[in-house]
């Protein structure tokens, strides 16, 4: 362990036994103080949308890439910057109440778990961390610290997933069969690459050793890893699953009230060691719940073009399945949700003069706020995203073993008839930024 970062673990503990889990948020006269870590893109976005609440104050700005502030600094002038999100949490100790974390998906977890230690509540963006490990420790640190969460899938509180919801609980439907749920995006030339491009020199904004954080180090090379184009690399992000799969089966798991899947199986187009498959399905046996017609939910994922039979969806010859939402299949009519559109039902003999009442939207990222200023949960906090975040990587991990038939023991954190899947439950990380479990 490198002195900087023993010292900050100093820091970090020191803090944790001083705070409670609302800090300035406490006294309703007060705002909420936050520090925000990525800036750009989403990040962006979530320092806007927070931020448009009339009760947020940003003490701090964090991104590695110096280039990215201007545009966070033209909404919110004035700003302190930092490049390193863990001499922020140090500086700003105990000015700050919470953190948004819009970072490529391999430092959630890291930045996270750092600032829940600290009694922060925590936006962290989707999906929740990188691996099925550290989704599982959010959630006992959430707990631990008893602070509020809240994962950044935004359309989970619009009002085409919560109208969905409302009908499936309705039992328009009837009880739910089968679900089918797909992206179809195909990925692009940078999805398609098999091994890291040629080294090119450090932009001399960045600071790539700390872009790197808890991944296997590699070179820096211009225009495939940061910005945005790191997601279809393992080490990094969790390809087309691990993008929309916290989108796209959220209403899912909401409505459904699904929790761990008992087993899943993947099948892909071809994998390599480097880069997420293009094309893959991914087979999950749920649980049944009491919205399901039998004691298991067969769940079916498909991405890169592929989809579910669409004869299943009971539609018009003429309509077209959505480019990417998910299809649930109920006993007594089917349900297609597109990402992100209203929900329409089948079939039209049945469904073709039902009056759907839209259940309005809220404001994603004001509901953490007002939950975290007035210290209640939100929809979306890790009790719930966590278990949805551990399905999503759990696809992942089937799908660096196609063909094989994982059981999950969700209790025990295990899968249990296939010793080689348990390897890919967690990361290995970067010497100095190793992430303890939480006890
Ligand atoms: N909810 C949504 O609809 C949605 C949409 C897009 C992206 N996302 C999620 O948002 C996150 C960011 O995605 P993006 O497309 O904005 O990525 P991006 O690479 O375009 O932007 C990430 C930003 O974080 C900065 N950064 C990287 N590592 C950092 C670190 N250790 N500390 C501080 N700053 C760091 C980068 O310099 C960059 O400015 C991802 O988790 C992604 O899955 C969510």
């Amino acid at each position: 362990m490198n002195t900087t970062r023993r010292a900050f673990l100093k820091t970090s503990s020191a803090a944790v036994l001083g705070f409670p889990a609302i800090v300035r948020g406490a006294n309703l006269n007060s705002n909420l103080q936050i520090a925000a870590v990525g800036c750009s893109n989403k990040g962006l976005s979530d320092i806007k949308e927070v931020g448009s609440h009339a009760r947020v104050h940003y003490v701090g700005f964090c991104d590695v890439d110096t280039s990215r502030f201007d545009k966070a600094d033209e909404t919110f002038p004035g700003v302190p910057h930092f490049q390193d999100f863990r001499e922020m949490f140090a500086k700003l100790s105990d000015t700050f109440d919470a953190v948004t974390v819009s970072t490529p998906d391999h430092m959630h977890a890291y930045i996270s778990l750092e600032a829940m230690r600290r009694g922060k509540h925590v936006y962290c963006q989707k999906p929740l961390s990188h691996t099925v490990w550290e989704a599982r420790q959010m959630r006992l640190q959430a707990a631990k610290s008893k602070v509020v969460t809240h994962m950044g899938n935004q359309i989970h509180s619009a009002k085409e997933y919560r109208t969905a919801v409302k009908l499936v609980r309705d039992g328009v439907i009837g009880k739910v069969k089968a679900v089918h749920s797909w992206q179809s995006n195909p990925g692009n030339k940078y999805s398609h690459l098999t091994a890291p491009p040629a080294p090119g020199p450090v932009p001399a904004s960045l600071n790539w050793d700390w872009w790197i954080g808890v991944a296997p180090y590699r070179e820096y090379a211009p225009d495939v890893y940061h910005p945005f184009k790191w997601r279809d690399w393992q080490d990094f992000g969790a390809g087309t699953m691990g993008d929309f799969g916290c989108h796209i089966m959220d209403p899912v798991f909401t409505a459904l009230e699904l929790t761990a899947p008992v087993s899943i199986r993947a099948e892909n187009e071809g994998l390599n060691p480097q880069t997420w498959p293009s094309a893959e399905t991914i087979s999950y046996v749920f649980p049944g719940t009491a919205w399901t017609t039998d004691k298991t939910l067969p769940l079916t994922w498909y991405d890169g073009g592929r989809q579910p039979d669409i004869a299943l969806a009971q539609m018009p010859a003429d309509v077209k399945l959505p480019g990417s939402g998910s299809l649930f299949i109920g006993e007594g009519g089917t349900l297609v949700l597109q990402h992100v559109g209203m929900p329409k039902l089948y079939p039209v003999e049945k469904f073709g003069t039902f009056e759907i009442k839209v259940v309005e939207g809220t404001s994603h990222y004001h509901a953490w706020v007002d939950a975290a200023l007035a210290g209640t949960k939100t929809t979306d906090n890790f009790d719930y995203a966590g278990p949805l975040t551990e399905a999503v990587q759990l696809g992942n991990v089937a799908t660096r073993l196609p063909g094989a038939t994982l059981e999950w023991d969700a209790a025990a954190l295990r899968i249990t008839n296939k010793p080689e899947a348990e390897t890919l439950l967690s990361g290995k990380y970067r010497e100095g930024w190793g992430i303890e479990p939480v006890t």
